[in-house]
C-alpha cells in the first residue's frame, strides 16, 4: 500500500468518526435532552444580616465558595448523564438507586450538600419569632414538652455529630423528631421530611466561634425562621394528602 492511499484511508476513517459521533451527539441530545444545570439558589437575605450570631464574613464564604462548590460538582458529576440530571435532586436523594453507581456517590455528596445548604438559607431570617408557630409549635410541644425542652435536646444532638454534619428537626410519619446526619447527608434518603437544620460543618462557625459549636448552635435560635418551618410542615402535609 502506498503513502497516498494510506493517508486517504486515514482521512477517511478520521471522518467517518468526526460524522459519527456528530450524529451520536444529535440523537442522544434530540431523545435526552439538553444535560439540566444546576445555580446557586438566591440567599434570602443580605450577607450580613444575621449578625450578630452569623457573621458576615462567614456567611459570605459559606454561600459563594461550599454552597458553590457544591453545585459545581454536582454539575460535572451529572454532564455526562442527561437523563438522570432531568429528574429533581429530591427524587434522586429518595431513589437512590436510580442513579448510575459511577455517579451515585458524587450526586449523592454534591446533590446532598446543594439542597440541605439551600434548605438552611431558608430556615433562617434576620426577623425571627424566636419560637415555633401554628401545628409546629403544638407538636414541638407535645413531643418535647415545651420549646425550652426542644432545644436542649436539639442542642445536644448538634453537639453529638462527630466531625462534619447537620442536626434537623423531621417530619417522620406524624412526629416531628430530631434527627442528625453526617457530611452531606439528606434525611430525605431515609424517607425523613426537614422541617428545620442546623449545619454544623466547621465552616459555618469557625471564623466566629472557633471551636465552640455550643456557642453557634445557641446563638442559632436568635435567627432560625419559625415561619418556614411551619411552611414546610404544611407542605410536607399537603404532599402526604395529595394536594
Ligand atoms: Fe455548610
Amino acid at each position: 500500500m502506498n503513502r497516498t492511499l494510506h493517508f486517504s484511508l486515514l482521512v477517511l476513517c478520521i471522518g467517518a468518526l468526526v460524522i459519527g459521533a456528530a450524529y451520536y451527539y444529535r440523537i442522544h441530545s434530540k431523545v435526552l435532552g439538553p444535560v439540566r444545570e444546576y445555580v446557586l439558589p438566591p440567599l434570602p437575605y443580605s450577607f450580613n444580616a444575621l449578625e450578630p450570631y452569623i457573621d458576615e464574613k462567614t456567611m459570605r464564604i459559606h454561600y459563594t465558595k461550599h454552597h458553590q462548590g457544591y453545585v459545581n460538582k454536582l454539575n460535572a458529576a451529572l454532564k455526562d448523564y442527561p437523563e438522570v440530571s432531568k429528574k429533581p435532586l429530591k427524587y434522586l436523594l429518595t431513589h437512590v438507586a436510580e442513579i448510575p453507581k459511577a455517579i451515585r456517590t458524587a450526586v449523592l455528596n454534591n446533590g446532598g450538600g446543594y439542597i440541605n445548604h439551600a434548605f438552611f438559607w431558608e430556615v433562617m431570617t434576620p426577623y425571627s419569632t424566636q419560637a415555633p408557630i401554628g401545628e409546629t409549635k403544638k407538636l414541638i410541644e407535645e413531643q418535647f414538652g415545651s420549646f425550652e425542652q426542644f432545644k436542649i435536646a436539639f442542642n445536644k444532638a448538634a453537639l453529638s455529630v462527630f466531625g462534619s454534619g447537620w442536626a434537623w428537626l423531621v417530619l417522620d410519619k406524624n412526629d416531628v423528631r430530631i434527627v442528625t446526619t453526617a457530611n452531606q447527608d439528606c434525611p430525605l434518603t431515609d424517607g425523613l421530611v426537614p422541617l428545620l437544620v442546623l449545619d454544623v460543618w466547621e465552616h459555618a462557625y469557625y471564623l466566629h466561634y472557633q471551636n465552640r459549636r455550643a456557642e453557634y448552635s445557641t446563638a442559632w435560635w436568635h435567627v432560625v425562621n419559625w415561619e418556614q418551618v411551619e411552611k414546610n410542615y404544611q407542605q410536607a402535609r399537603g404532599e402526604r394528602n395529595g394536594t
